[in-house]
């Protein structure tokens, strides 16, 4: 498989905790480059945006408020088959059901404050990293 890239976001729950070395740590055993990141603080009008695709979801107001209510830390990982192997190690979206050893089953507090985002196809990846990164931005 191929070197690929994909979107990370730590999101307000780890890093009002204090989590972000930790979790980075967690990307980088498990065969991950971070070739960017910036510590932000997301607009309502770009979580708006970022998360447009869960518009008709009932949980679309909670998803979008609890990103703009702390610091995010949005970064480009990379390594072969990255887009898999990062929804891999973050586990389910309910932690309930996260395996132990993944992101969100030893470290998420419930379905929202689940503590990483992931993109979820190679489609995605390239859209969400133009989101928040310029190419010279990202340094492999
Ligand atoms: P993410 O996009 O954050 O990587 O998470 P995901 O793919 O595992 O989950 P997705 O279905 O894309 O949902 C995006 C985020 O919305 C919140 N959510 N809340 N209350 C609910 O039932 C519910 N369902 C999803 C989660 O924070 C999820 O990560
Ligand atoms: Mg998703």
């Amino acid at each position: 498989m191929a070197t690929e890239r994909t979107l990370s976001i730590l999101k307000p729950d780890a890093t009002q905790r204090n989590l972000t070395g930790r979790i980075n740590a967690m990307f980088e055993e498990n065969g991950f480059r971070i070739v960017a990141q910036k510590r932000i603080h997301m607009s309502e009008g770009q979580a708006k945006e970022f998360y447009a695709v869960h518009k008709e979801r009932p949980f679309y107001g909670e998803l979008w408020s609890f990103m703009i209510s702390g610091p995010v830390v949005v970064q480009v990982l990379e390594r072969d088959d990255a887009v898999a192997k990062n929804r891999e190690l973050m586990g389910a979206t309910n932690p309930a059901n996260a395996a132990l050893g993944t992101i969100r089953g030893v470290i998420a507090q419930g379905i929202e404050r689940n503590s990483v985002h992931g993109s979820d196809s190679a489609e995605n990846a390239a859209i969400e990293i133009a989101f928040f990164f310029k190419p010279e931005e990202i340094v492999g």
